[in-house]
């Protein structure tokens, strides 16, 4: 239960560095308007110096919050000053959601709940075999999928990336059934693999073009791209052409506010077919 001060804050924010091209107003914002809830959602730009004192206000109310998305650079501050960060967030080292229960400071990551949504809403059935899974790239977003696959059940998680110090790093911590390597490895690792999620921005531009044969993957392994604008980027054309199964990134964004939003609003919000068609309308504007 809401503590009485909390229940009258109905004020939600998105912060990041910088955090103009969010569209998490806009998701929040359509389902406020569809549920009738007289609440805000706001994006507030806070500069890495002055994170602290943003949380300091957000944790004695004085800021008038509920709770807030925080995106990059400050997911490991956001964990780092919660006052309970859940199990979740403390593996990960990073938070994307915070909460206000109690009068104490709740953190959690959503990252993963989002990828895992989107592919179980996109793509039904894509986790009836999950012997193995290749995820290119080390960075934020990689580690929370990293998780999210081990928790599923995945055999092995290959994470292969160019600098293969960051791929290992991530091995030692999310424990043995995830392995690290090198790019080079990669069409030995597609073979047999039951998924492939791309969390680079490779291939985005001429200059670091890719191609991969996805053919040797199992028959009917789902291919995904945690990139979503252009929604189907390069990668996922590839694997089209090739005949596999493919899911876009959009829903992973859609499905991580869901948490967040019935934490701070006390409705959960559905993802919709027209939520989605808001956001690529939006897409295709700007
Ligand atoms: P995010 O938090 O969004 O995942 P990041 O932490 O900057 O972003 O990580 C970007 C990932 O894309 C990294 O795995 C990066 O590889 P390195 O660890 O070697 O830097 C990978 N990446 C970006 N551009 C790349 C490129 N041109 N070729 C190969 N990998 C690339």
């Amino acid at each position: 239960m809401r503590d009485s001060r909390e229940t009258s804050l109905t004020k939600a924010f998105v912060t990041g560095f910088p955090v103009k091209h969010s569209r998490s107003p806009l998701i929040h914002g359509h389902w406020l308007k569809q549920f009738g809830i007289a609440g805000s959602y706001e994006a507030v730009e806070v500069a890495p110096a002055d994170f602290a004192t943003f949380i300091a206000a957000l944790k004695d109310g004085s800021s008038g919050f509920a709770g807030g998305n925080v995106t990059i650079p400050h997911k490991e501050m956001a964990f780092a000053l919660a006052d309970e960060p859940d199990e979740l967030a403390s593996e990960l080292g990073a938070a994307n959601t915070l909460y206000l229960r109690d009068g104490r400071l709740k953190a959690t990551n959503t990252d993963g709940y989002g990828f895992l949504n989107n592919l179980d809403d996109r793509a039904p059935g894509w986790d009836a075999n999950k012997n193995s899974a290749v995820i290119l790239g080390a960075g934020g977003a990689s580690r929370a999928i990293i998780q999210a696959l081990r928790d599923r059940g995945f055999g092995a998680v290959h994470v292969l990336n160019r600098t293969e110090a960051r791929g290992q790093e991530l091995a030692d911590r999310f424990g043995p059934r995830v392995h690290a390597g090198p790019m080079a490895a990669l069409a030995e690792r597609l073979s047999g693999a039951d998924l492939f999620v791309n969390t680079t921005s490779l291939g985005m531009d001429d200059s670091d073009a890719i191609d991969i044969d996805f053919t040797a993957m199992r028959s009917g392994a789902l291919v995904t791209d945690i990139v979503y604008v252009p929604l189907i980027t390069p990668i996922l054309m590839q694997a089209k052409a090739q005949g596999m199964k493919i899911a876009d990134g959009l829903g992973m964004l859609l499905h991580q506010a869901v948490p967040g939003f019935e934490k701070w609003f006390g409705q959960r919000p559905e993802v919709t077919p027209e939520i989605r068609a808001l956001i690529i309308s939006d897409m295709e504007k700007h």
